[in-house]
């Protein structure tokens, strides 16, 4: 996987049924964070990692993302007009100019790998980055996914984002049996899917993002359902344990689960702690003053 990372999927076609009733019209990837959705966040990864082109998979009813990364002239005329350069620069600047977006559609929500596999005809035979906008991971160094794509190319091989979760937790991810090569990347032996805490072989588990190579599109196209009856990648990427290297690797970074509430709450809290216009405010506000 020498070849440079030029492509990021973002399966975006969940039903994000944790923050309903605001899901009934607005998709959980635009839920914000301060200011920015959490799919900006996801998208300035993707392009940190040097991303030039990004492929979201969407359902039917979420037309917002593409509004979002579309040229909004109303308003753009309007802030010019009013001369308020900032906030113009604000909403052009979404996006770099030399990256494109392309949509595709997921027509029923059959499981993330069958949301990756939709965007097959887009990556081609070639290695890309997958990002859930739900985990957002913040860091001040290189993106999650810039550090994943630069060992992805050193080491010729997929890598996958994992993260150290309590025992009890492992029926809610992806669990990874690996090897340990270095402080931070280990060789993965086996993956399974939300296994119950007893029968997880260690408590490692996959977080959202990953760099993988065009094979796992076959793969995937003859991974059955798995747990909770969807089609699950973690399936195929164990199947393609068997015909190549795949890395589990320890980001450098903070986490923050936003596709439950009380993770976009301490995203929140997080950002606001990092904005010095809101950090004493927060803080007061937090010790109850
Ligand atoms: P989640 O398990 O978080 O599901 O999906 P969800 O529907 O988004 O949210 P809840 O659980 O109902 O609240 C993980 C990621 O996989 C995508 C989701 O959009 C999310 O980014 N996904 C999942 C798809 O794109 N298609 C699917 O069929 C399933």
């Amino acid at each position: 996987m020498t070849q440079r990372l030029r492509k990021v999927v973002f399966p975006v076609a969940g039903l994000g049924t944790r923050f309903l009733p605001a899901t009934k019209v607005v998709a959980k990837e635009m839920l914000p964070v301060l200011d920015r959705p959490l799919i900006q966040y996801a998208v300035d990864e993707a392009v940190d990692a040097g991303a030039d082109t990004l492929i979201f998979v969407t359902n039917r009813y979420k037309h917002a993302i593409a509004d979002y990364f579309d040229k909004a002239y109303e308003l753009e005329q309007k802030l010019e007009a009013a001369g308020k350069k900032e906030l113009l620069s604000l909403v052009q600047n979404v996006l770099p100019k030399n990256v494109r977006c392309v949509f595709v559609t997921q027509p029923e929500a059959l499981g993330l790998g069958h949301a990756v596999l939709c965007a097959k005809p887009v990556v081609g035979n070639e290695p890309f980055g997958v990002i859930l906008p739900d985990d957002l991971i913040w860091n001040t160094g290189a993106s999650a996914l810039k550090q994943m794509a630069d060992l992805a190319a050193f080491e010729n091989s997929g890598v996958i984002a994992v993260e150290e979760v309590p025992r009890e937790q492992t029926n809610k991810y992806g669990i990874v049996d690996a090897t340990p090569i270095n402080d931070r990347a280990a060789l993965i032996k086996l993956m399974v899917e939300k296994p119950k805490p007893e029968d997880a072989p260690s408590n490692l588990a996959v977080v959202g993002r990953y760099v993988l190579p065009g094979r796992i599109f076959s793969l995937l196209e003859s991974t059955k359902p798995g747990a909770g009856g969807e089609i699950q990648l973690t399936d195929a990427i164990d199947a393609l344990l068997k015909q190549e290297r795949v890395l589990a690797y320890r980001f450098e970074g903070e986490r923050f689960d936003c596709g439950n509430k009380l993770g976009l709450v301490k995203a929140t809290m997080h950002f606001a702690l990092q904005d010095p216009a809101l950090a004493e405010a927060t803080r007061e506000f937090v010790a109850g003053k």
